[in-house]
Parts: structure tokens; sequence; C-alpha cells
């Protein structure tokens, strides 16, 4: 393999991660992420030629790993529902410098998938479930899609080797704040990390207002003050997490506090959204249209290159410069670009 050149943004921000949405379907319809006003029956998703088959993706992945990227995350919207994933799966893990190959998840397909995913290669998942009762979870999926499915959907993943399996939850005053402590309790001790997320002003259709966010200090405190727990040094430069143990040997928790303490100094993620548009920001309005230079017959090298040029003119850091009027410009939706 080629010792991959250095991309820095104009902040000196390397990039290291690449999140690849593979569709921006999703078979749940959580209130806050896709609510069923906005995602109707005719609502519009991408028609099938503008999304990127797998043989682009792979060379979108292979550049930025030219790059410097060595973390791929596929996400979505739902990526089990896009047909022959695993075939994906196994097309990325051949391609050299790629240290974790890992998957978003909401896990309602989960159970039957692990094991084919797990043999494709995929190192690890992360599972998306904001509570451990039917009637919250439900309540935010949207789509009456019960607890005990996810749970076996995680159960899967850990026995197919995909663990230890992150739980990603987020949290939205109001609507279950009553999860942080049920979710920590459920998964203390069995070797899964719960990790809640503040609600963000993501997108444009979930009507955020600052007032629906649980700081993460708040989260913290209430499970401190039923196990008592410590913070933990990051396990990796740039880690999105803060991450805590429970002082009794019970495991650990982590925050991940986007909106109280941005942490866009070291956000070394890049994103690619199913039809081939690059964007430098979570945040971000619009991308940079990736497809249309694959499409073209452009060379590896001048793939490379576009990337380069990306990434060199990069200036986001959104959270940090997060005001109301920031709030309300047309940003992207997270279940088109992936979290
Ligand atoms: P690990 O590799 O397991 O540590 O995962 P990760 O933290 O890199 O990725 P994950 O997808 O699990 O991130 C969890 C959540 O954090 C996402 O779903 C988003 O809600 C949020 N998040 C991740 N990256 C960013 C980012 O760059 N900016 C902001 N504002 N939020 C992010
Ligand atoms: N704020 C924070 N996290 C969100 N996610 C989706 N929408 C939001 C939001 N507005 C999370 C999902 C999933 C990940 C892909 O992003 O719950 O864990
Ligand atoms: Fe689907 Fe995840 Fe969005 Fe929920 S948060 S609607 S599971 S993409
Ligand atoms: Fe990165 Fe943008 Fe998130 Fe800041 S707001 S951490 S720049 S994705």
């Amino acid at each position: 393999m080629p010792e991959p050149l250095t991309v820095l943004d104009t902040l000196r921000r390397p990039m290291r991660d690449l999140r690849v949405s593979v569709t921006d379907r999703c078979n749940f319809r959580c209130v806050y992420c896709m609510p069923k006003e906005v995602f109707g029956r005719d609502h519009a998703f991408l028609p099938r030629a503008e999304i990127l088959d797998f043989e682009e993706i792979e060379r979108v992945v292979r550049a930025s790993v030219a790059l410097g990227v060595r973390k791929v995350r596929l996400t979505g919207g739902e990526p089990l529902v896009r047909r022959g994933i695993e075939k994906l799966v196994a097309m990325l893990r051949s391609v050299d410098g790629i240290e974790d190959l890992t998957l978003t998840t909401n896990a309602s397909l989960l159970a039957d998938r692990a094991q084919v995913l797990a043999d494709a290669g995929l190192d690890r998942v992360t599972v998306s479930l904001d509570a451990v009762d039917d009637a919250t979870f439900q309540s935010m999926n949207d789509v009456g899609f019960p607890v005990a499915r996810v749970l076996d959907g995680i159960a899967a993943a850990d026995a197919a080797g995909l663990g230890p399996v992150k739980v990603n939850a987020v949290i939205r005053r109001g609507l279950n704040e009553h999860a942080i402590v049920d979710l920590a309790e459920h998964f203390r001790g069995s070797g899964t990390t719960v990790r809640f997320i503040e609600y963000m002003d993501v997108g444009h259709s979930n009507g955020w207002r600052l007032d629906d966010v649980v700081p993460a200090a708040e989260i913290a405190a209430a499970i401190d003050a039923r196990w008592p727990i410590e913070a933990v040094d990051p396990s990796y430069r740039g880690e999105v997490a803060r991450r805590y143990r429970y002082r009794d040997g019970a495991g650990e928790i982590g925050v991940i506090s986007s909106v109280t303490q941005p942490f866009c100094g070291d956000c070394t993620r890049a994103r690619l959204s199913a039809d081939g548009q690059v964007y430098t920001c979570l945040f971000a309005t619009g991308g940079h249209d990736l497809r249309a230079v694959l499409r073209s017959g452009a060379t590896d090298a001048e793939l490379v290159e576009a990337m380069r040029v990306v990434w060199s003119g990069r200036d986001d850091r959104y959270s940090e410069l997060r005001t109301l009027e920031t709030v309300n410009l047309p940003k992207v939706e997270m279940s088109f670009i992936g979290g």
C-alpha cells in the first residue's frame, strides 16, 4: 500500500474517518429524525439511478484511504435496508489501510444478518436504541417496533463477533429522560457501552429547540447519582464520546455533547451521501458532487485530487459557531447523511 498523503483542512485537521450513507431510506420513523409528517407515504426518496453503486462507493473509499482515512462507518438511513450490503462490506474489507470497518444500525434487521456481515469482514456494529421499555421506544420509532427484537439483534451481533456492541441513545427532554437510568441499568455489566447523545439541530424537519436538549452534564449526573462514575481518558484523539466508568467495575458509558461542549477542533470526519455528495460537516447546507466526477470517467488519481481539494478547503466548525441564525439554515437531513 502506498504511504497515504496527509491532507489537512484550513484548521489543520486531517481526514481520518469516512462515514458512508448507503441509502436515504429507513424502516423506522423516529420522531427526531424522520418524522412522519415530513417522511410520509409519498415522500420522494432518491431514485436508484442517483444512488452510487457498490463499485462507485469502493472507489471513493479507496481514494479517501489514499488521503489518510483509517476508519469507515456504513450508515443510512438504515444501512441494512440496502440490498446486498454484505457484498459492499466484503469489497471494503479488501481495501488495504482500513483499520476499523463498522456500521451503525437500528438493529431491526440485524438478528438474521449479523453472521453474514461478520463473515464478510465487518469489525463491529453500533446500535441505535433510545429506550428499553416498549411504550417509550415505540413512541420514538413511531412504527411500533418492539425493543425485544433490537435486543435480539444486539445478542446476535455479539455472538457473531461484532461486539462489544455500542448502543447510541438520543435523549430528548420530555420524551425519554427516564431512559437514561433505564438503559444504564439494563446494559451495566453486559459489556455493551451505552453512549447518550444530546439531541442535535441536524436537518430542519425535526423542529429542534434548545429546550429539548438534555445536557451531557445532566445525563452523567443522573447516572452518577445512582451508580457512581468517574471520567476515563479518550481511547483515541478526536473521540466523539466522553467516556466514564462505573466505580464498581460494571463497565463504561459515554456522553456525546455536541450541543453543550462541541468537539469540532478534533473533527476528522468526512461524510459521503448515498447520491455521492461529500459533506465536510454533519450540519453542512450543501455537499460536493463526487458522483459527477465518478461518472465523468475520472481516473483514480483524479478522484483522489477531487477529494483533496474538497478537504483542503474545509473550514467547518458548526457546533462551535451554533447560533439562533445557524439553527434555522436549510441543513441536510440526518437520515440523508447518516449521523
Ligand atoms: P466509535 O468509533 O464507536 O467511537 O464511534 P463514533 O463515536 O465515531 O461514531 P458514532 O456513529 O457512533 O457517533 C455517535 C453519534 O455522535 C452520531 O450518531 C452523531 O449523533 C454524533 N456524532 C458523530 N460524529 C459527529 C460529528 O462529527 N459532529 C457532531 N456534531 N456529532 C457527531
Ligand atoms: N440528534 C442526535 N442524534 C441523532 N440521531 C439522529 N437524529 C439525531 C439528532 N437530531 C442519531 C440516531 C443514531 C445516529 C445515526 O444518529 O439516533 O444513533
Ligand atoms: Fe432511521 Fe436511525 Fe433516523 Fe431512526 S434515527 S429514523 S432508525 S435513520
Ligand atoms: Fe465536525 Fe461539523 Fe460536528 Fe463540528 S459540527 S464536530 S465540524 S461534523
